[in-house]
């Protein structure tokens, strides 16, 4: 059969089990407990207030709401935004900031604007491996770098740009509650990788989602906050986390610089983000639901994951071993002689999903671990998923038992 002509680029869009394992869940028939996706968790998604801001858009406005938008985004959600990082530790300007379709595109367009072919990318190992994907779409050279207990080991990375044979022309890091792995990078890290994207000349795209969502522990200052307005520091955002993912919204904050040609790199892209979309999540902060929502979701967010790790305790002690974060949405789960990416198809015939370690390096590390979104989930269905997957680890070790 005839090839169609493709781009060289092709072979590196290599997708993501992470988002596949969505459409995988829709086609099955029975039900299944989803500790897969890191969405948040029905409940927590405001639905009477996104519909009452929903109605009054729609009822306020004229078909101007259905028309294009500027591409860095509407008045009112710049204006909103504006107001509400002036109250926080990110508090920004105008011309710093482009609002964008997810946190996806913050990430796209950084490697779009600082990645050539080539060009060496470090990432961590575990990782967020739709971050990964997208510089491989614009040719990077993957370097992984170990993530420890403090997060990214940032002393390892001159070692690694040796190793390479050139250094890094971007370091992709999650700072903040890291996805898959929970873990925050310490103050004296964040500092060092200033110094070290200093020394290098290179960017920091600081993937930082779950930052406010700490539940615990003690507060460490944002990538953005630490490195006031850094040309080198691109600070990818969204609501996705914060809000709903459905929306698709995001935003970057950078250097005017990078913000003026990252919107030149959307026009050639989506032209600009959802216009309806943008007005409710505008309603949404200028209303000041904003604040109120994120501390009721910090305080049900840490009651869902201690009703995750107890219910591994009950069921899993001396078999897995996990991790206990201060914030965010993931445990990060050991199970030392075990392959979860054969646990997941036992798993699933159960009736409960997750994503296997595999997924989080393109070197398909961590073949023992797994990633549990303990978020979405509420504390009985919790439960019940850890006592699914527990019977499929069992099923597993059994098999591997009687193959041996
Ligand atoms: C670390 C990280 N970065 C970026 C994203 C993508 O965000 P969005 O859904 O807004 O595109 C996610 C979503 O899971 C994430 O965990």
């Amino acid at each position: 059969m005839t090839q169609p002509p493709w781009a060289r680029r092709r072979d590196s869009l290599v997708g993501s089990e992470i988002d596949a394992s969505i459409s995988l869940l829709q086609r099955r028939p029975r039900d299944t407990v989803r500790f897969s996706i890191g969405s948040p968790s029905a409940e927590s998604i405001p639905t009477e207030i996104m519909r009452d801001l929903a109605n009054k858009v729609i009822q306020t406005n004229g078909p101007e709401l259905f028309d294009y938008a500027a591409t860095e985004g509407s008045p009112e959600l710049r204006a909103a935004l504006l107001e509400f990082l002036s109250g926080t530790e990110e508090r920004t300007t105008d011309d710093r900031l482009l609002i964008t379709s997810g946190g996806m595109q913050g990430l796209d367009l950084a490697g779009k604007l600082f990645v050539d072919p080539g060009d060496v990318v470090v990432v961590e190992a575990p990782t967020y491996t739709n971050g990964t994907a997208t510089m491989l779409s614009y040719g990077a050279h993957i370097v992984e770098a170990p993530v420890d207990g403090d997060g990214l080991v940032v002393d390892r990375l001159p070692d690694l740009a040796r190793q390479a044979g050139r250094p890094p022309k971007a370091i992709y890091v999650i700072p903040s509650f890291q996805n898959p792995a929970g873990t925050t990078l310490s103050l004296a890290r964040r500092k060092r990788l200033l110094e070290l994207a200093h020394r290098w000349n290179c960017v920091i795209i600081d993937d930082d989602p779950y930052g406010w969502l700490r539940f615990g522990g003690s507060h460490v200052p944002s990538m953005r906050a630490l490195s006031g307005g850094d040309p080198l520091v691109v600070s990818v955002r969204t609501f996705s986390k914060i809000l709903a993912p459905g929306l698709r919204l995001g935003w970057v904050d950078a250097d005017p610089r990078t913000i003026r040609a990252m919107i030149a790199a959307k026009q050639a892209m989506d032209t600009c983000t959802n216009l309806p979309a943008q007005r409710i999540a505008a309603e949404f902060v200028s209303g000041g639901f904003l604040g109120a929502h994120l501390r009721r979701l910090r305080v049900e967010y840490r009651a869902r994951k201690l009703a995750m790790q107890s219910a591994l305790s009950e069921h899993l002690a001396g078999v897995a071993d996990w991790t206990d974060p201060d914030g965010g949405f993931f445990l990060w789960l050991t199970l030392p002689g075990v392959d979860t990416s054969e646990l997941a198809e036992a798993a699933l015939a159960e009736g409960v999903a997750f994503i296997p370690g595999r997924a989080f390096s393109l070197s398909g590390a961590f073949r023992n671990a797994l990633r549990l979104c303990f978020a979405g989930t509420d504390p009985q269905r919790t439960a019940l998923g850890v006592r699914r997957l527990t019977r499929a680890v069992r099923l597993v070790r059994e098999h591997a038992r009687g193959a041996s």
